[in-house]
């Protein structure tokens, strides 16, 4: 799914618009410096980048758990950066997150742990319902109803990503945030988190989704867009195909030496870069 320049400029509606962003947290190197970024509604967006560029530092300001220095955070049209801390909790009811470790409640079984949101956030809710809506999650995500009153730690890697996800979209979010989903799983479970996030994105008409990733290869499988970050800036936000046709050299080095492979960070030169793109 590609969109063309010109229907990008029209008025196609943005589920996050930055606008020349800064962050500082000792007001003298910053980490964020100008970023400007456009995440369209409705899609996949990936943002990569070496480590250390920015990446979770960009999530938790559109999260709003982060204050930028300077600029402007649009968030399904409105200036997050305006907000008070009660408008910003509100906010994150919109959002859905998954993080590498799914910090699921040790103590709690795989239905218990999604209800739990529903419980926090929707007390006028019967319990009828959350228990309802925490069994169509899990399902959802693909759980096996077998598994449904198991502990975290009865369960494997993967099916603790499952309950991450459904406890994730307990809430019904429009907007789903995976910081690093699949950092250290094996090829075979980093497949099936990248199939599970581009099943949930498709099962939830008009939502949006934003995954930073380190793993290139995966970037491209399930984006309709990628944004890469470097020095505090977005180096290119475009389409796979953007990315594969880029002169940029530190993308064409990305791209090269990304495939299926932990990226070395930037200072990191030691290892030759790949020569080939294709
Ligand atoms: N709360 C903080 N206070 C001070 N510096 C911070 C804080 N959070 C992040 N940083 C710095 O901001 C920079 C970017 O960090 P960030 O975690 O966003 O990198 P990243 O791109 O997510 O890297 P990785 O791929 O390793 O997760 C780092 O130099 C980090 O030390
Ligand atoms: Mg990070």
């Amino acid at each position: 799914m590609t969109e063309t320049n010109a229907e990008q400029q029209s008025n196609i509606q943005y589920a996050v618009d930055m606008s020349d962003v800064k962050k500082s947290f000792d007001g003298k190197e910053f980490v964020l410096n100008g970023i400007d970024l456009k995440i369209p509604k409705g899609k996949i967006t990936v943002i990569i980048g070496y480590s250390g560029t920015g990446k979770s530092v960009l999530l938790k300001h559109i999260l709003g758990l982060l204050h930028p220095t300077s600029g402007s955070i649009k968030v399904s049209g409105k200036e997050i950066t305006s907000m008070t801390d009660e408008q910003l909790t509100k906010l994150r009811q919109d959002y859905g997150m998954l993080f590498q470790y799914a910090a699921l409640f040790d103590d709690m079984t795989a239905i218990e742990n999604v209800m739990f949101p529903l419980k926090e956030h929707r007390r006028d809710m019967p319990r009828s319902e959350r228990l309802q809506i925490a069994k169509d999650r899990l399902k959802d995500s693909g759980l096996d109803p077998k598994h449904f009153n198991k502990l975290p730690a009865e369960m494997s890697g993967g099916m603790r990503k499952r309950v991450g996800l459904a406890r994730a979209l307990a809430l019904d979010p429009d907007i789903l945030i995976y910081d690093e989903p699949t950092t250290g799983l094996d090829p075979v479970l980093t497949e099936m988190v990248d199939n599970l996030i581009v099943s949930t994105h498709n099962l939830r008409k008009g939502s949006t989704s934003i995954v930073v990733s380190h793993d290139l290869y995966a970037a491209f499988r399930i984006a309709d867009h990628v944004a890469m970050l470097d020095s505090g800036r977005v180096l290119l936000h475009g389409t796979p195909e953007d990315f594969l046709n880029s002169e940029i050299d530190l993308v064409k080095r990305f791209v090269a030496k990304g495939v299926r492979k932990e990226l070395q960070p930037k200072n990191g030169e030691s290892e030759e870069p790949a020569r080939s793109t294709e």
